[in-house]
């Protein structure tokens, strides 16, 4: 591990050591949150990166070594489609792993794919608000991917979401290439307890050179998320850090 810039950044050979480190860590705080407050609330991403993260630990020894009963799931982003569509974030983590773990059904959070976007937003807020409290949201930790354009969850750059202070999850409007969706907002997701960004393959190379090295220069949602008290984690590939200048 080594600290850039304020982050902890661990480099991998492969994929597969990437996976297995990031479910120890989940299972490392999943049993810490649990002891000390009772619960573990993690906010899951979409994408490809965490495929092979969600099966693992669905798998001995991590699925043994979770208090399924102490997890509750929440997403940071959710496309517009029904819940079984091919492009929901829900389904990606349902299929892969909570259909195979001893979850409770009402510990699954998730964002109303199916809903019109503004009113699953205001939904998710609201769910948000009736779990944590006053204090909005407290993610014990939240699962981040990187685009190489620099969008995380779905803040994409130059959005208006970006600027969103008051709400904990808002709208994303359709664009030509894009579905509608719903996003936490970087006050959600800046109040978190720790962040763990997965980043593999060389196409993200550029981008997190840019953040870790350069200190984001050009304001790419992913390098604005710094919670105020929490830690963020960057798991990368030797693609993903093919750039990086200080080695990890
Ligand atoms: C999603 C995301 C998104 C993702 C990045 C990286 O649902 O697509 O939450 O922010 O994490 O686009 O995606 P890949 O892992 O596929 O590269």
């Amino acid at each position: 591990m080594t600290a850039v810039r304020g982050y902890d950044v661990r480099t991998f050979a492969d994929a597969a050591s990437l996976d297995r480190t990031a479910a120890d860590l989940i299972v490392d705080r999943s049993r810490s949150a649990a002891a000390e407050r009772g619960t573990f609330s993690v906010a899951l991403s979409g994408g490809m990166t965490p495929r092979g993260l969600y099966g693992l630990l669905a798998l001995s020894p991590y699925r043994e070594n979770i208090e399924w009963n102490t997890v509750h799931v929440f997403w940071a982003d959710e496309r517009s489609v029904p819940p079984d569509h091919e492009d929901s974030n829900y389904r990606l983590a349902h299929d892969l792993l909570l259909s195979k773990v001893p979850l409770p059904q009402d510990h699954i959070h998730r964002i109303r794919g199916e809903s019109d976007p503004a009113s699953a937003a205001a939904a998710y807020d609201d769910e948000l608000r009736s779990f944590f409290g006053s204090a909005g949201a407290t993610f014990d930790l939240v699962l981040l991917g990187i685009g190489a354009d620099g969008h995380t969850a779905s803040l994409f750059p130059g959005d208006a979401a970006l600027a969103e202070t008051r709400r904990l999850a808002v709208p994303v409007p359709a664009t030509g290439n894009r579905l509608a969706r719903v996003t936490l907002t970087l006050s959600a997701i800046n109040r978190a307890r720790a962040v763990l960004f997965l980043a593999t393959g060389e196409s993200k190379a550029k981008v997190i050179h840019d953040i870790l090295d350069d200190g984001n220069p050009q304001g790419y949602p992913a390098g604005l998320v710094r919670p105020e008290r929490g830690r963020v984690l960057w798991y990368l590939d030797n693609g993903a850090s093919r750039f990086l200048r200080t080695p990890a």
